[in-house]
């Protein structure tokens, strides 16, 4: 998106080069805009560093590096050093939840999360504001709530994420008809989570944004939204737009690749490319002829990740054992070992070649020994082998993200493990376990009355504000900003390991 105003122009998140070992790609795609205009602007914001946001290849060619880049404030330096990396020198370091003050009487405020699970440690949202319209580009961010925007005065543009952006459930080694149910759940759940965003800030337009993204490889092309199941966690713009209907809302504006909105603080007026409805009526056809288009990308990028001479054994102890040693909340959290089987193909599918465990209360990375695991995860050797090649410290953002794997799990979702392969470097892991040190520390004194309960206020997760995301059922408490259910009798925590509530009845 990008957001001109008379006080210079500001260029949010461009991305267009396919993501994640070439599986997501933007859509409807956007590699055919005036790039070189478009990226000709003031002032650059990437939210975070997330692939499907910070698109480097697109950054490196396309934008002009005399834009000053909005830099949200992130414990460390990676987001910085990598813009650095691709020739940006001029940087205006935002300071969080701080209004600043730019040229021309534009003002921005960057609101930077930093726990261990938004983003790759770090996701933001940019509040802009100029002549006396307002706009808040939540983005894929999820703040306990948006208190801080609102204080800022009436909002007339919210645009922010609906959609799902993970591999859960799809990955998992589940029958159809439970994947389907918990897919469905998450759906939903994404959209109640929409809702309660939308409602909080109260804006003028809506703009459903930052997703979904769609999946062109063969092996990935069932993850679109087109075959009518209900269980898919990528419902599009027009999905957003009849479900948003469905609860009333009736401020809703889709943007497609080159449509532009006029906003001022009374209206919002839009020009399309092309008509909208028209376009997602034919939504398969769309994909169809990107996946032809787009086929010689994908295969060249395939063709560059296998390297059979890497000791994958090996470089996998190299990196991580150490990391092990160091990790205490971590690898307490995650509690045994974890396995991966890698496979001949670049996926779950093939034969098993190398089986390998990394043994969390050993604090070792060997071959696997017939154990029972936590958690097993099944991908193809070449895609390990590529993230040892290129040095990845990030999993996440990498692997898992590209839904080239599957899963099994013993028993609960377990966030550690997810957080600890986030983690593979040493200044992620340092950070992540001061985070998950000071987090355990806090002490949750305040309470909140809902129905016949008294709970913590804030939830034990990743601390949302059960007075405006709680939701009691009977004995159990949803919160909306994850969906995680907690039993209020005995205070467990029904969706992950630990993360005890506190509650009581009245
Ligand atoms: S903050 Fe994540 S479920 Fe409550």
């Amino acid at each position: 998106m990008r957001i001109d105003t008379a006080a210079g122009s500001i260029l949010c998140d461009p991305w267009v080069n396919p993501a994640y070992f070439a599986s997501w790609f933007p859509f409807p795609d956007n590699s055919l805009l005036d790039w070189e205009t478009l990226g000709d602007v003031d002032y650059l914001y990437v939210s975070h560093l997330h692939r499907d946001h910070f698109d480097a290849e697109h950054l490196k060619r396309f934008i002009s590096k005399k834009a000053t880049v909005l830099l949200p404030e992130y414990p460390t330096s990676q987001l910085e050093d990598e813009l650095r990396e691709l020739g940006f020198t001029s940087f205006f370091k935002t300071k969080s939840d701080e209004v600043h003050e730019l040229d021309g009487g534009l003002k921005v405020m960057i609101q930077a999360l930093i726990s261990p699970t938004d983003g790759p440690i770090g996701d933001s949202s940019l509040w802009v504001e100029h002549d006396g319209v307002r706009v808040l580009n939540q983005n894929d961010a999820r703040p306990t709530d948006l208190t801080r925007f609102n204080e800022l005065g009436h909002v007339h543009a919210h645009m922010l994420q609906f959609s799902g952006a993970i591999w859960y459930p799809m990955v998992y080694e589940l029958p159809q008809a439970a994947k389907t149910a918990f897919g469905k759940q998450k759906r939903d759940r994404q959209f109640d989570r929409t809702w309660r965003y939308i409602d909080d800030l109260k804006a003028d337009h809506v703009f459903p944004i930052a997703g979904p993204p769609c999946f062109l490889d063969d092996s990935l092309w069932q993850f679109n939204d087109i075959f009518g199941d209900e269980g898919n966690i990528f419902p599009d713009q027009s999905v957003f737009m009849s479900e948003y209907a469905k609860v009333g809302g009736t401020n809703g504006i889709v943007l497609l690749p080159g449509s532009v909105t006029s906003l001022t603080d009374k209206s919002a007026e839009t020009t399309h490319p092309t008509d909208v409805d028209e376009f997602f009526a034919d939504k398969q056809a769309h994909l169809e002829e990107m996946r032809e288009r787009k086929a010689p990308i994908i295969a060249a990028e395939k063709a560059s990740w296998r390297h059979p001479e890497i000791d994958v054994l090996g470089e996998m102890k190299k990196r991580i054992e150490p990391l092990l040693e160091e990790s205490i909340y971590m690898a307490q959290g995650v509690g045994g070992p974890v396995r991966f089987d890698l496979t001949d193909g670049f996926g779950p599918d093939g034969e098993v070649v190398e089986s390998i465990v990394v043994d969390f209360p050993g604090k070792q990375v060997r071959p696997y020994a017939d154990e029972k695991v936590r958690y097993r995860f099944k991908t193809g050797r070449a895609l390990i082998e590529h993230l040892m090649y290129i040095d990845e410290g990030d999993w996440v953002n990498s692997l898992f993200l590209s839904c080239r794997f599957s899963a099994a799990r013993i028993g609960q979702y377990n966030e550690f493990v997810y957080a600890f392969f986030k983690c593979l470097s040493e200044e992620r892991l340092q950070y992540a376990e001061g985070w998950y040190d000071e987090h355990e520390k806090a002490v949750e004194a305040e309470d909140t009355v809902l129905g016949d309960w008294t709970v913590q206020r804030r939830c034990p997760h990743l601390k949302a504000d059960l007075s405006r995301f709680g939701i009691v059922d009977g004995n159990v408490l949803t919160c909306q900003l994850h969906g995680w259910k907690f039993d209020l009798p005995s205070g467990r925590c029904l969706t992950s390991v630990g993360h005890k509530i506190r509650a009581s009845k009245d």
